[in-house]
């Protein structure tokens, strides 16, 4: 069960991600995302999908998010206030008017598995208003890529 207070700080963040939804540039698939990514700090960052001929450049709603946030300080701000890249984000909503709960694909879960399994993940159709399903990415990607040992890996130089 979520607290009443992250109920409505999700409920915010799906309607960010479908506000972002709108913006999608999807031309070859007609299929719009949108995401949002609720930092440490609060504020939220918002992506959709951007699509392109090539088919394989094209981008999704979470890495225009996730890219977002990293370029707008969000990241930098963590590691001033003593945190580290696995925490920064609290939360992502995804959206998308069509289809069933849009889970983020599994080239998204990797993407997100760099900076954290234990942020919560809302997948949100919007066929029901009444639901808010949250899973932890943690969840989402069972035998994750250890990134930190790969990390670690780097410290000890060898
Ligand atoms: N899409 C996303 O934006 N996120 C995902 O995780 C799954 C797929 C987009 C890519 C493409 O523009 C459209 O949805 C249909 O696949
Ligand atoms: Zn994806």
């Amino acid at each position: 069960m979520l607290s009443k207070r992250k109920e409505a700080q999700y409920r915010a963040l799906i309607d960010a991600a479908k506000a972002a939804s709108e913006l999608a540039y999807r031309p070859y698939s007609n299929y719009n995302v949108g995401a949002a990514i609720l930092t440490f700090d609060g504020q939220i960052y918002t992506g959709c999908n951007v699509e392109n001929c090539g088919y394989t450049q094209t981008i999704h709603a979470e890495q225009t998010a996730l890219v977002k946030a990293i370029s707008e300080g969000a990241l930098k701000r963590a590691l001033e206030a003593g945190r580290t890249q696995l925490t920064f984000i609290r939360a992502i909503a995804v959206y998308a008017p069509k289809g069933s709960d849009p889970w983020p694909c599994c080239n998204c879960r990797q993407t997100l598995n760099e900076f954290g399994l234990d942020m919560d993940v809302i997948g949100y159709a919007g066929t029901d208003e009444s639901r808010v399903l949250v899973k932890k990415l943690r969840v989402l990607i069972p035998h994750a890529f250890p990134m930190e040992e790969v990390l670690a890996s780097v410290r000890a130089g060898k």
